[in-house]
């Protein structure tokens, strides 16, 4: 018997696949399509705009939580300015990974020159003023991006990173750069040096958290470009999309449409169920803990990691707990709350009781467990 007449018209041979296009489905992928963002990406051509004409552009501060499309819209930005002008050099900095005023502007000089500078080791100054002296010579303006800012906080390096690169042209007249900032934060709380408020004062641009519309359109054009017809029905979508609001952040979203994907065909199935997504939601999930964790100061992991040690808390006895351990006001504390709630990491809601008019009460979206042992991790 021929192995087709034996097989069932829903399952896949071995070398089949859903997948008409992986790539689709990788996180570092960035998307033909940049839906739900045309306001900010509008707000950043006006920032980048006067550079076209010969001036200086304005400097930009992004801000939103994690997976709200801040990184894509840089990247989506210096795709296009690169397409149109040579007078503008964009360099792209994460600043997890650069996180000094050396590396830096070794970067930029790097993408600059096309090479990395002499390895017999150049000293900051002489790294600078090549870098000035370039943008100078050649007419023309840097465009840094420093993505994950937060990570130049210590040592007021950023203090450093910003006044150089903002008063260059007061060392070496003609240089022109400009700088984005890129923020998972909802505020800075950082005070900069009065010497570089003076030269920074960014446009701030803000990505709220997508609606549940917004993420069924993007996820919805995922599906439609990455699986093949017929692979995923609207209600299965649905369920991604429930998952993807639940924890605000798309790359829960892209990394459940890989994971339902990868588990349907385990099966050799045709199309993608319900069940391939209920059992891969957990795995996914834990992708928006990795990254909202990595936004966190010293006092909200402590409120995070003290709100983990029991069910449920009053937020007046979890504040005496935090206040006993580390000192700081309600205020504070106060903010810590809005802001672990907004990047949904706890639930902070009104019980509606209380001696007192209403109460918050706090708990936290993830297995206790398994967050104390993440906090742990990379603490
Ligand atoms: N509007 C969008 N359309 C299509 N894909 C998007 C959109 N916004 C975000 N994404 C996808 O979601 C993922 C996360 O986006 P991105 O890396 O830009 O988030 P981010 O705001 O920089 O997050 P973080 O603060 O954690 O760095 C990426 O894989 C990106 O392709
Ligand atoms: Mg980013």
């Amino acid at each position: 018997m021929s192995p087709d007449k034996t097989r069932k018209p829903d399952l896949l041979l071995w070398e089949e696949t859903i997948f008409k296009d992986r790539d689709l489905f990788e996180l570092d992928h960035l998307p033909e399509h940049f839906l739900h963002r045309e306001s900010q990406m509008n707000s950043l051509k006006f920032c980048i705009r006067p550079a076209l004409q010969g001036g200086r552009p304005v400097n930009a501060l992004c801000l939103g939580p994690p997976g709200t499309g801040k990184t894509t819209a840089i990247f989506k930005l210096f795709e296009e300015i690169e397409s149109h002008s040579s007078r503008i050099v964009p360099v792209h900095i994460n600043c997890q990974m650069d996180s000094t005023r050396y590396s830096v502007f070794y970067q930029i000089y790097k993408k600059l020159f096309q090479h990395a500078p002499p390895s017999s080791g150049i000293s900051f100054k002489r790294l600078f003023e090549k870098v000035a002296q370039e943008s100078a010579d050649r007419e023309m303006v840097i465009v840094v991006a420093l993505d994950d800012i937060n990570y130049l906080f210590h040592e007021k390096e950023v203090d450093h990173v910003l006044y150089s690169l903002l008063r260059a042209h007061e060392t070496c007249p003609g240089a022109r750069m400009a700088v984005i900032g890129i923020m998972s934060e909802l505020s800075l709380n950082y005070v900069l040096d009065p010497r570089v408020v003076s030269v920074f004062q960014p446009e701030e641009i803000s990505f709220p958290p997508y609606s549940r519309a917004e993420i069924k359109d993007i996820l919805g054009r995922r599906v439609q470009m990455g699986f093949y017809p017929g692979v995923m029905a609207e209600e299965v979508l649905q369920e991604v999309v429930d998952c993807t609001e639940r924890y605000g952040d798309l790359r829960v979203g892209i990394d459940l449409l890989k994971r339902s994907g990868l588990s349907a065909e385990k099966r050799a199935s045709r199309s993608i169920s319900s069940a391939d997504v209920a059992g891969s939601c957990d795995r996914s999930r834990l992708i928006h803990l990795t990254y909202a964790l990595k936004s966190l100061k010293e006092d909200e992991r402590l409120v995070l990691r003290l709100a983990a040690e029991k069910k449920s808390w009053r937020a007046g006895e979890l504040f005496a707990r935090f206040h006993e351990q580390c000192g700081a006001g309600y205020t504070r504390f106060h903010e810590i709350l809005n802001k672990l709630d907004s990047i949904r990491l706890i639930n902070a809601d009104f019980s509606g009781e209380g001696e007192r008019g209403r109460s918050r009460v706090i708990s936290v979206r993830y297995d206790p467990e398994e967050l104390i042992s993440r906090l742990g991790e990379d603490a």
